[in-house]
């Protein structure tokens, strides 16, 4: 049984031009120790559907799926308060703007204090506090702080976004959660630092079997990191499988595009391909096209692309396309 399973979620809002749908019919599950990655442009919905998963999409959003399960729960059934003890127990995000996540009245330190799980504690109650702050510098030198001291001394404001980040990324790892949610979880990280949290990631997948969605647009750590993918634009799946087969043998034309935007992949790109990188950019919600969402922008698009395409699967592999890549367009040579 996956541990998160979602079959077409959307999510939609009001607007002065009618309900817009910002994620359409969305489907994504992730198995026990599965690391899945969630790539598209910005504004796709990447971060709006880690939202819904996590329950925290205020009153404005209307959230409806026809299965939006966490470990055979129905989330969508439970009060907020059940919700909010399953998703304080089980699951843990790392958000993309990490000093909006913490609190800006409070030292980092005594927040780490706060946020430590005490369950594996064994010492007395007077040694407690020194157990607790061992624990917490531990943390944060695998996350790559080493000045420890001055950061669980600063308020986030004294902090750059990169050490907040970091911060966040040491709370997530303490807590062991069985779903790990990172949306974007490096950019705001020093390029030399990024692959140490990667790794810090894959070895918490691999010694406490966490599965984690990892939501991002640079494809390079998806390549690396993950053994799953999902592909999304502008609201919609277009494409889902192993991480190996899609890069190998993308059939979907945004697929494609955003593979021919990573260097190594370009350079191995087959001369017969007639494919490259789209023109334009996402087309705003109020705006969308009818049919296939990526029409407009297709260097494949036909007539029969006015109607919305199925989702086809092939040897375990989806995508949704009238008119997808045949294996000799999609190799790489
Ligand atoms: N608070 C909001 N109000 C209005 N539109 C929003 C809001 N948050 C996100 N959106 C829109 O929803 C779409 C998906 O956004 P998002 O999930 O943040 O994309 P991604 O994470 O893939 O960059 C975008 O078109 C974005 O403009
Ligand atoms: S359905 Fe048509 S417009 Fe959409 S991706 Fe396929 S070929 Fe392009
Ligand atoms: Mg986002």
């Amino acid at each position: 049984m996956p541990l998160l399973d979602i079959r077409n979620l959307s999510i939609e809002f009001d607007s002065p031009h009618g309900r817009i749908k910002a994620v359409d019919r969305v489907n994504l599950s992730i198995n026990p120790g599965e690391i899945r990655g969630l790539v598209g442009e910005s504004g796709s919905g990447k971060s709006l559907v880690a939202k819904a998963i996590m329950g925290i999409l205020n009153d404005r959003w209307y959230v409806s799926a026809d299965r939006l399960r966490y470990n055979g729960v129905d989330l969508l059934s439970l009060s907020a308060k059940e919700r909010r003890k399953l998703m304080g127990r089980e699951i843990a995000m790392v958000f993309q703007e990490p000093s909006s996540s913490l609190d800006p009245n409070d030292t980092v330190g005594h927040q780490l204090h706060e946020s430590l799980p005490m369950d594996e504690c064994d010492v007395s109650f007077f040694k407690r506090r020194k157990w607790r702050e061992e624990r917490i510098k531990a943390f944060l030198h695998k996350v790559g702080i080493r000045d420890h001291k001055r950061v669980m001394k600063s308020y986030p404001h004294e902090l750059s976004e990169g050490i907040c980040q970091k911060v966040m990324i040491a709370m997530t790892i303490a807590y062991k959660p069985r779903l790990l949610i990172a949306d974007e979880p490096t950019t705001v990280i020093e390029a030399g630092a990024q692959d140490q949290i990667f790794k810090l990631f894959k070895k918490l997948n691999q010694l406490n079997e966490v599965s984690i969605l990892l939501i991002t647009h640079d494809l390079e750590h998806v390549e690396s990191w993950t053994k799953t993918i999902t592909v999304m634009y502008c609201g919609q799946t277009v494409e889902s499988g192993y991480t190996k087969q899609i890069f190998k043998q993308p059939y979907h034309p945004y697929t494609m595009a955003l593979l021919q935007s990573m260097p190594h992949f370009n350079a191995q790109l087959s001369r017969k391909s007639q494919l490259t990188a789209l023109s334009g950019s996402v087309p705003s919600l109020q705006h969308l096209p009818i049919g296939c969402r990526l029409g407009p922008r297709c260097p494949r698009a036909q007539k029969l692309c006015v109607e919305i395409p199925k989702m086809e699967k092939v040897r375990g592999h989806y995508f949704s396309c009238h008119f997808p890549l045949t294996e000799q367009e999609g190799k790489k040579s």
